[in-house]
């Protein structure tokens, strides 16, 4: 049944909410298990829709998963011989399916994953993925819709230098790479902290992998590894929309288990709006100086740059800012969809390529809206509760994909927000 959230607008957001661990991480640690046979066991994993589909998605080839979204804990116990095929309507679900490549081709010197179809934020090619692979050694072509790499003597180690800092196509080299014969080296690799913790994981498993976080990752392929115990690192980009939540409504909110130093770039930039920005002994704070804010300049990057992640948040706090800004996208092409939505709630925005220029304007005013994706979705709730009386925002499934109970942690804060079933028009 489609679902939507029922905001009332006008609350100030106070008070302490937690992050726990970054679907961007767990949905990858999962996917590393298969490089060792026995049971790996995944600690502050979050409660959201995608962590069961990858589930689905790991038992389809042999793993016996055992997930409980109470406790956050999964163990998964991975036999001995493990299927290589990642299917279409699994993959079509979850594009962070892909990342059972690299584990796979490790593991069993073969894999034929579904190619992703396009989605909502623009086309997102496997080029780098597939180039990185065959670098190490493996044959790759996509046949029926199926990517299919495979190494039938086992990976070798080489230099990778990457055009672009791919989070994906590094994640996946480097959990090949791990069982390769001899070093590989990735030059220009992607510094995200869920590439840091990936390389912590496989550490865990006695692999030998150094310089994870910086741009050039150098991995000593072993012969096997080892199942082990990890605690997925906290999200930063819910920490961080939680800090866009604050600052966009003007309210004070301390973020238990926030990681400041994985967010300098946005609470950077709330700063210089006029936010103060704490590190507390268990998270961080961002409280809202008096009156409106000021409209700031954004730029997505790769990290250690501003993230996409976080650009729609952006563009829903400048609809309310002072002043205008330029909100530039320049990891995906078509990451706007939050703007037309936004336009339906009286912002002042235009796009224009990659750019949108927003102008803010004093309060928006409430209408029913449409999710698009995880963040736009999320976005488009915040902007909700600074729009004057009602919003309804559809495709609640989208939010839930990405933030546990996400109406329940904004409820804590004092919002006004409640989930009910959606009309659908189609449905009778
Ligand atoms: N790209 C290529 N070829 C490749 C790989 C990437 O052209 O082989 C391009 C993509 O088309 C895109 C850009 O490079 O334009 C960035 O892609 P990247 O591989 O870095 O991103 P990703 O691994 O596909 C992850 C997150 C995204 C997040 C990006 C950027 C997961 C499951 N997804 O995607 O998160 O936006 O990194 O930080 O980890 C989300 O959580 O809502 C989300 C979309």
């Amino acid at each position: 049944m489609r679902e939507r959230f029922r905001i009332y607008g006008g609350a100030r957001l106070a008070g302490e909410v937690a992050v726990v661990g970054a679907k961007n991480s767990a949905l990858k640690l999962m996917a590393a298990a298969l490089l060792a046979e026995g049971r790996t066991t995944l600690t502050n994993v979050p409660a959201i829709a995608d962590v069961t589909i990858m589930a689905q998605l790991l038992r389809s080839l042999g793993v016996d998963v055992d997930y409980d979204p109470d406790s956050g804990v999964v163990v998964l116990d991975v036999p001995e011989t493990v299927g290589h095929r990642a299917d279409y309507r699994l993959v079509r679900a979850l594009r962070a399916s892909i990342s059972v490549l690299g584990p796979l081709v490790a593991r069993t010197g073969e894999a034929d994953v579904a190619v992703p179809g396009g989605d909502a934020i623009g086309s997102r090619g496997l080029d780098l993925h597939a180039a990185g692979l065959e670098a190490l050694g493996a044959s790759v072509h996509v046949s029926h819709g199926y990517l299919v790499a495979a190494a039938p003597h086992g990976l070798s180690g080489t230099e990778i230098r990457l055009e672009f800092p791919s989070v994906g196509a590094t994640e996946n080299i480097l959990t090949a790479a791990v069982l390769a014969r001899g070093r590989t080296v990735i030059d220009n690799a992607a510094r995200e902290p869920e590439i840091e913790d990936l390389a912590d994981l496989l550490v865990g498993m006695g692999a030998q992998v150094t310089g994870a976080g910086t741009s050039c990752i150098v991995v000593d392929g072993v012969e096997v590894l080892k199942p082990t115990t990890h605690a997925v690192v906290p999200d930063r980009i819910a920490a961080g929309t939680w800090a866009f939540a604050a600052a966009t409504t003007r309210g004070d909110i301390e973020v238990l288990g926030g990681r400041a130093d994985h967010l300098r770039a946005p609470l950077a930039a709330l700063e210089r709006a006029g936010c103060t920005v704490e590190v507390t002994g268990r998270g961080f704070r961002v409280a809202a100086g008096p009156g409106r804010l000021a409209a700031f300049d954004v730029a997505t990057l790769p990290y250690p740059g501003f993230p996409t992640d976080l650009q729609p948040f952006a563009i829903a706090y400048n609809a309310v800012a002072s002043g205008s800004a330029m909100v530039t996208e320049n990891l995906f092409e078509a990451r706007f969809r939050t703007v037309q939505e936004l336009a339906r709630l009286g912002a002042d925005a235009q796009v224009d390529g990659h750019h949108v220029m927003v102008h803010g304007v004093p309060i928006l005013s409430g209408a029913p809206v449409e999710s698009s994706d995880i963040r736009s979705g999320a976005a488009l709730v915040i902007a909700g509760l600074v729009a004057e009386g009602e919003t309804l925002v559809s495709g609640v499934h989208h939010i839930d994909r990405g933030y546990p109970r996400f109406e329940e942690a904004l409820r804590g804060l004092g919002a006004d927000v409640s989930r009910e079933p959606d009309e659908d028009l189609w449905e009778d």
